[in-house]
């Protein structure tokens, strides 16, 4: 079956972006993650940033009824965790892989850098919702990041 949508994605993955992991606490303990590349800075002041949620994820509803979030930017080895948090019922996350900072939200403990947001605005925007957060706690090392570009991590080695 033909995608009627390839000519747009093909354009749109000309933007070649980071990779990241946003997670949620939720109400029943569990943890949420998903592989996002819309990660975006937005403001310096106060810190904001945003990423958008497609509404038809098996994560939409965890994020939806979530008042924080974490950002794990991924480095260029750790295409493994990309794949894995882009699959639903994928493994779930453990506590022992995360840290949990100001808000709670879990946070990848390899990571190129960390975001621990509270969530300030909802936006519904066609088939996806923006969720901007006002970042409360931040860090970075320095390293390769993961990239992404027309569909594929970059170097494409696998
Ligand atoms: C490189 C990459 C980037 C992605 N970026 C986003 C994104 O920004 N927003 C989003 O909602 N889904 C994004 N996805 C899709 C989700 O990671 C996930 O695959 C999708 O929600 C389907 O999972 P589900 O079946 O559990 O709903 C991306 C997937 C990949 C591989």
């Amino acid at each position: 079956m033909t995608d009627k949508y390839r000519p747009l994605k093909d354009a749109f993955g000309r933007f070649a972006t980071g990779i990241a992991v946003a997670t949620c606490q939720n109400d029943d303990g569990r943890m949420t993650a998903i592989t996002v590349n819309s990660f975006t800075s937005v403001s310096l002041e106060p810190p904001l940033v945003l990423w958008c949620l497609d509404n038809r994820a098996s994560t939409y509803s965890a994020f939806m009824s979530s008042d924080s979030y974490g950002v794990s930017i991924l480095r260029a080895d750790q295409r493994t965790e990309s794949d894995r948090f882009a699959h639903f019922a994928g493994p779930d996350i453990t506590e022992e892989e995360i840290e949990r900072w100001d808000t709670g939200a879990p946070i990848l403990k390899e990571r190129l850098a960390g975001f621990d947001c509270k969530l300030v605005a909802r936006h519904d925007a066609g088939d996806h919702v923006i969720l901007i957060g006002e970042v409360v706690k931040f860090d970075s090392v320095v390293g390769e990041p993961l990239v992404y570009f027309s569909s594929n991590y970059i170097p494409d080695s696998e």
